[in-house]
């Protein structure tokens, strides 16, 4: 193997851009191998532009030698059966999140990973942003003290296209799961979910999909801590992904970074440039993911995010999602297991 990990990149919509950018230029220890999409025009227009091979057949990147590895930025519904495919290969694989929408598939990935013994990653982002990474390391030093209360905002400016909604999982599935993943990783495991949702930017069009654009998830920590999670399709005033934790000792609190360092005053009063969407807000921290899933492939260390951390927020995903379907406050049981913890199928609710 080269310095590079050889990486294909499959999947080439607005995710898929984002790693395109990372993989030709931003990364040291990656390379784009080739790109693969479902829509022949984009895979060849993108290969021709980069100089790497370019296919519509899935099967051309798993028997090319020359690639160690797979990014997978395709659909959500496709991740589980490309990265098994892929995994069977010999082939390495980094994978959007959620692995899947089903749990019994997102079983069958973790279980494909682990026998074919290659390396796989989920792209929960946050855990490389350098602020989340920085404030996290001091509370893991114990500067933080106990944690008390967790707070977490993610809101996008404006919802995606109706065609990516019907296959995203729903809000809770494809949103709330970030958070659910921050969470754990600051706050610990969580025993108690309970969630609100509301659709109010386009209430027909969310009906017709039974899906909500605004939620509240309040949340229990097993040590009793306590935490709020806010999440908008359609916030209107830009993209929002900030954090606070409060505890015994002292309190961290993430913002947004502004778009730019200016402000433009006004008699009376200023204004600020917000960021628009996220990969404005975390352009180092979808370059730092990438370049460390090319690095453990070349180490052989576990990635920073595992299969397991993806299931236990896929599973608080579906925990919140039932407790607003029905109402109810769902109790969850934290298992540790090999490796990590495992949230398993819902227990109970009342
Ligand atoms: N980590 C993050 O911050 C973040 C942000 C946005 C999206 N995502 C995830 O990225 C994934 C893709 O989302 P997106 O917004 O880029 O979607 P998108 O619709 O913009 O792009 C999907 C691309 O995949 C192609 N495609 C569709 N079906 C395919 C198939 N069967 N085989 C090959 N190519 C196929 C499409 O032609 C398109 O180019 C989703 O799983 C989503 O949850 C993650």
């Amino acid at each position: 193997m080269s310095t590079k990990t050889s990486i294909a990149l499959a999947g080439l919509g607005r995710m898929g851009r984002i790693h395109l950018a990372n993989l030709t230029g931003r990364c040291p220890s990656a390379q784009l191998a080739a790109v693969f999409d479902a829509r022949e025009d984009v895979a060849r227009e993108i290969g021709e532009q980069f100089g790497v091979p370019w296919t519509t057949t899935y099967e051309e990147l798993l028997h090319n030698p020359d690639i160690d590895a797979v990014a997978i930025a395709t659909p959500t519904g496709t991740h589980a059966p490309l990265t098994i495919a892929a995994a069977e290969a010999g082939k390495h694989v980094f994978s959007e999140k959620p692995i899947s929408l089903d749990r019994a598939a997102t079983v069958d990935v973790l279980d494909a990973v682990k026998k074919a013994a290659v390396q796989f990653q989920v792209g929960f982002h946050r855990r490389f942003d350098p602020d989340w990474v920085a404030g996290v390391h001091r509370i893991k030093a114990g500067e933080l003290g106990e944690v008390f209360m967790f707070r977490t905002s993610l809101r996008d400016m404006i919802a995606p296209k109706a065609e990516f909604l019907a296959g995203s999982g729903g809000f809770f599935v494809d949103v709330t799961v970030h958070d659910f993943d921050t969470a754990r990783w600051i706050a610990g495991e969580i025993v108690e979910v309970s969630a609100y949702g509301s659709s109010l930017s386009d209430p027909e069009g969310f009906a017709a999909i039974g899906d909500v654009d605004t939620a509240v998830v309040v949340v229990r920590f097993e040590n009793g801590a306590l935490g709020v999670i806010d999440n908008s399709r359609a916030a209107g005033y830009g993209y929002e992904c900030s954090t606070e934790v409060v505890g015994s000792r002292a309190t961290l609190r993430i913002d947004n970074p502004r778009r730019f360092g200016y402000e433009w005053r006004t008699p009376g009063s200023a204004t600020v440039p917000l960021v628009a969407d996220f990969e404005q807000r975390y352009p180092f921290a979808y370059q730092a993911e990438v370049e460390a899933f090319a690095q453990c492939v070349q180490t052989g260390e576990q990635p920073r995010c595992t299969g397991l951390d993806a299931l236990a927020a896929f599973d608080l995903a579906q925990a919140a999602s039932h407790a607003w379907r029905t109402g109810t406050t769902v109790k969850l049981s934290p298992q540790r297991v090999d490796g990590g913890v495992e949230y398993g199928a819902l227990l109970s609710s009342h």
